[in-house]
């Protein structure tokens, strides 16, 4: 074999080799996977290599992380692309739907009821006096008529629960109004009055020189007594006013009354 020979020997063997590399790089020029990337190999053949969550000899499978059922408590699970998500029921939270949700925690009961969390709500246990769903009732008690409230005219107003308070109409104390007050406790009859308790009310029975509702006002008597008929002469607002003795009148109670004008009694 001449130097030409070994040189096409050469240049065929070139054509072979280009030929192999050329047909075994076509495989992934037709985009056989469908969600990986595609790597060459001899013999036309390829191979996939997937993006997380797919599978099979193309990565043309999205791989069901839902397979092992990870949703708890009856969860729905929805499968996505290497992951999924738990869709809970009422009353679950968690990304497993793995925690009772506690529907306590708002504290939903009012007036310090007591609240019972349960697998899917909550119940309001009430005190006494309270009522409904979150003891929002406050339960009347002042209209009730097995038993009267408040005595002697007293008004009824509502409290929290059974509780209920009493007004009283004056002279009247006590929680239910069934005491009488005693005016006179406060002493209000000044300069030695003695005082008499009248329902809601006092009087005073005033020592002499004294006079007012409460004694309190000094009588000023006039330094010489232009009344006649042992009448009283009192000085009020700078004149002299004369307080007759029954029977007679007159500024100075210098007349007599004829009894005989008023008929026969
Ligand atoms: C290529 O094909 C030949 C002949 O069919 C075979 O013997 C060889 O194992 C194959 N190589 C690969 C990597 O598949
Ligand atoms: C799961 O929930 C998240 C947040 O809501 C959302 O972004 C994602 O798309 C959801 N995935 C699936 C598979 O539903
Ligand atoms: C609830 O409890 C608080 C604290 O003990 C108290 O002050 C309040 O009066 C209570 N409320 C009722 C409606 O009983
Ligand atoms: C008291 O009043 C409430 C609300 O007005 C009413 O529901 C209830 O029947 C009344 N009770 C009586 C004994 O009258």
């Amino acid at each position: 074999m001449g130097s030409t020979g070994v040189k096409r020997s050469l240049r065929v063997a070139w054509i072979l080799i280009t030929a192999k590399v050329v047909a075994a790089g076509i495989a992934c020029l037709s985009n056989p996977c469908l969600h990986g990337i595609c790597i060459d190999d001899v013999n036309s053949t390829y191979s996939c290599y997937c993006v997380d969550g797919y599978t099979g000899v193309q990565c043309q499978t999205n791989w069901d992380e839902c397979w092992s059922d990870p949703c708890e408590n009856g969860g729905t699970c929805i499968d996505g692309i290497a992951s999924y998500n738990c869709s809970c029921p009422e009353g679950f939270i968690g990304d497993n739907c793995e925690t009772n949700f506690n529907e306590c925690e708002s504290n939903p009961c009012q007036n310090n009821g007591t609240c019972i969390d349960m697998t899917n709500g909550y119940l309001c246990s009430c005190i006494p006096g309270f009522a409904g769903d979150h003891c929002e009732v406050d339960i009347a008690v002042c209209n009730s008529s097995e038993e009267v409230r408040c005595y002697n005219g007293g008004q009824c107003i509502e409290g929290p629960g059974y509780k209920f308070y009493c007004k009283c109409p004056p002279g009247w104390a006590g929680k239910k109004c069934e005491d009488t007050v005693d005016e006179c406790e406060s002493n209000p009859c000044q300069n030695g009055g003695i005082c008499i308790d009248a329902h809601a009310d006092y009087m005073c029975a005033c020592t002499f020189g004294f006079t007012g509702k409460s004694c309190e006002v000094t009588i000023e008597f006039c330094d010489s007594n232009s009344c006649s008929k042992n009448a009283i002469c009192v000085v009020e607002d700078g004149l002299q006013v004369c307080y007759c003795v029954p029977d007679y009148h007159g500024d100075r109670c210098e007349l007599q009354y004829d009894e005989c004008l008023l008929g026969p009694g």
